[in-house]
């Protein structure tokens, strides 16, 4: 069965920040840190998806999807990160994943969508290996709970992100801005993947993936010097966090004047290269990219022009899509598994959403056309069900197919949700 599915992430609609025994978590500190966030917004209520949950599970079974992903936070379930599991917050889990299962829509959970609890960050969050086994046990506790009606597992989300915006630039929690020395965070959440897969099939799980954000890189012209930066770019965003999955190595990091990732023990690339049941990807757009700047790096983002924007100033190119999903067929072959597209979508304002109805359209088409191209994609996944908590942009980024007041918190259905509903009642 193809997934037709939404996504959502627990900082970005759960609110409850404290409820239920719940710990706190990076973003939880971030957020509230002067400056972090536009407007000081913070994920305190979001959409108070906590208590609301059942009118948000109303409204993905009424819009006809066969499938959600949304994501645990690790900080509800064991509010230091390690000891100590907190019922309550494993409750509300059980509870959403009996009501998605009675609806037949597939539950499709993440282990870890960036709100790590603090507690770890104060032992050097994912720049401290340990970590790493941290979130095996964790995901091991998880799967216990819930491995008898959760079928389909998704341990992290977008780690390239995670890595660059929170410990490379500082822009998300924990907002640290060490430039390549954030590295180690890469490998240790690839560590903490590769063990939490052993912890899942453990646990019984029956079909495991990873969600990797990855972009198709467009050599700003045919000079050698902007194709040697693409490359650059392109082992820094996608191969980083693929090569290791399907080749079981790390990409070379000459052009990074680094000739040996020395945090990378005997054995850690075996634990990486479990086999994956598929390989979740988000797309959002593509990333063209000339020769180097002042900064240091082998690359510098020379912008894309000439296509519709979203109003986050995002390009639309679905084709960009298509394009990815051949390049990483050739790439990996038969080592790339099934890819689900665990997120795609765009920020819009306004009720009567068009743009956002234009975009999906458009993007599904290049599913389609990847898959006329021998691409195996097996599921399609909406960012985002609701308007949520978008990180530093706090609530100024629309994404969702459903406009939320935050004041009322009034759910709207947007025309981008209709149109979706008549959309898949044509699928049959
Ligand atoms: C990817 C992230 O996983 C999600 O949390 C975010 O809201 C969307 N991109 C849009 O930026």
């Amino acid at each position: 069965m193809f997934l037709w599915g939404t996504a959502t992430a627990s900082y970005q609609i759960e609110g409850a920040a404290h409820e239920d025994g719940k710990g706190p978590s990076i973003w939880d500190t971030f957020s509230h840190e002067p400056g972090r966030t536009r407007d000081g917004h913070t994920g305190d209520v979001a959409c108070d998806h906590y208590h609301r949950w059942p009118e948000d599970v109303a409204l993905i079974k009424e819009v006809g999807l066969n499938a959600y992903r949304f994501s645990i936070s690790w900080p509800r379930v064991q509010p230091s990160g390690r000891g100590a599991v907190n019922q309550a917050g494993l409750d509300f889990y059980d509870r959403l994943v009996d009501a998605l299962c009675e609806k037949g829509i597939v539950p499709t959970p993440t282990l870890f969508h960036w709100d790590l609890p603090q507690a770890l960050e104060d032992e050097g969050g994912w720049l401290n290996r340990d970590i790493s086994a941290y979130f095996a046990d964790y995901a091991a506790i998880v799967a216990d709970r819930l491995s008898d009606r959760v079928t389909t597992w998704i341990t992290l989300n977008e780690p390239f992100i995670h890595m660059v915006f929170g410990y490379a630039l500082g822009i998300h929690a924990p907002g640290k801005a060490l430039f390549l020395d954030a590295l180690p965070a890469a490998h240790h959440q690839l560590l903490g993947h590769g063990l939490a897969v052993q912890a899942l099939r453990g646990g019984g799980a029956e079909r495991v993936l990873i969600t990797n954000n990855c972009t198709p890189v467009w050599p700003a012209s045919g000079s050698a010097e902007d194709l040697a930066a693409a490359e650059a770019y392109d082992t820094l965003h996608n191969r980083l966090f693929n090569d290791p999955l399907f080749f079981g190595t790390y990409p070379d990091f000459s052009a990074y004047g680094i000739a040996d990732l020395d945090f990378v023990r005997t054995g850690d690339l075996e634990t990486i290269a479990q086999p994956l049941d598929g390989l979740g990807i988000n797309y959002y757009n593509p990333t063209r990219i000339a020769g180097p700047g002042s900064d240091g790096l082998p690359f510098t983002d020379a912008g894309i022009t000439g296509y519709p924007t979203t109003a986050f100033g995002w390009p639309v190119v679905p084709d960009g899509l298509r394009e990815l999903l051949v390049t990483f067929k050739a790439r990996y072959g038969t080592a790339l598994p099934p890819v689900y597209i665990t997120e795609n979508g765009c920020s819009y304002e306004g009720v009567d959403d068009q743009e956002r109805i234009t975009f999906l359209d458009g993007h599904i088409a290049a599913v389609r056309q990847a898959q006329a191209e021998g691409v195996d994609v097996r599921g399609y996944f909406v960012w985002s069900l609701l308007d949520n908590f978008e990180w530093a942009e706090g609530y100024h980024q629309r994404f969702g197919l459903v406009h939320v007041d935050f004041d009322t918190q009034e759910r709207t259905p947007k025309a981008s949700y209709h149109w979706l509903r008549e959309f898949l009642a044509n699928q049959g």
